[in-house]
């Protein structure tokens, strides 16, 4: 199995660094604050930890789950790991201000998204958008009623990368829906802005999209 290198230390990076070692993945999970991770580690002593740059230096696929604001940066330090590597890019670009009546704002607009801009700060690396419109806790086989499976909507690039991300998405327990190249997260990110709404306004977190086919 493929090694995972996780860079982030908040919920999605640890809940995904979980994910892919009860599928059988080698992790590493990456923080500039590694004293954020001890407890985690003492829960999970088969997940490695490691700085940013050894996370990303270890993974074949890399997992980008830190802050938007910061995501430009810490891509731009750990560019030289990246190249030729499937990068899953969980990001959403919300600004630092509250939102408003439930409605998250982005520092991003609809002419340009987070995943554009980290794909030109490392044009090697092959972004691929995923796991942004769920919440972290419905990431890893998440059970909904009569087994359905929700989407999960991702694009990118590069076709390899999608198909090493499809792979993925079907061992986690989600339906992968191919939305195209990068310009693509333009669409995906906001949704969620949306996903979020039912949380803010009614502390409702459990759901997640399906995209119906006749
Ligand atoms: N939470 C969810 O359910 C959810 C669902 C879907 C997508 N997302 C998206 O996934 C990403 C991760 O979300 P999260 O909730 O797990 O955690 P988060 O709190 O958004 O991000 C935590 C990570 O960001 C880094 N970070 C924060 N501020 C920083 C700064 N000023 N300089 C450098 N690094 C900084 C932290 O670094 P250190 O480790 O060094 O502290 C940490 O690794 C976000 O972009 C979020 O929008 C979240």
């Amino acid at each position: 199995m493929a090694k995972v290198g996780i860079l982030g230390s908040g919920d999605v990076g640890k809940t995904l660094a979980k994910g892919f070692l009860k599928h059988g993945y080698q992790v590493a999970i990456g923080s500039d604050h590694p004293e954020k991770l001890t407890e985690f580690k003492g829960e999970n002593p088969q997940i490695e930890t490691a700085t940013f740059e050894q996370a990303a230096q270890s993974g074949d696929i890399v997992v980008l789950s830190v802050k938007g604001t910061v995501a430009e940066k810490i891509i731009e330090k750990v560019k030289q790991y990246l190249s030729g590597k499937t990068v899953i890019d969980t990001t959403n670009p919300i600004a630092d201000v509250p939102p408003q009546n439930g409605v998250l704002k982005f520092f991003t607009n609809l002419d340009g998204s987070l995943m554009e801009r980290l794909q030109k700060v490392a044009p090697d690396a092959q972004f691929v958008k995923a796991f942004n419109s769920v919440g972290s806790v419905l990431m890893i086989n998440p059970d909904f009623r009569n087994n359905a499976k929700p989407t999960m909507f991702i694009c990118g690039n590069n076709d390899d990368a999608k198909k090493k991300v499809y792979e993925i998405l079907e061992r986690f327990g989600f339906e992968t829906e191919d939305m195209g190249k990068a310009e693509s997260a333009r669409a995906i990110e906001p949704l969620c802005m949306l996903w979020c709404i039912p949380g803010f306004l009614r502390n409702e977190w459990s759901h997640a999209f399906k995209l119906l086919k006749k």
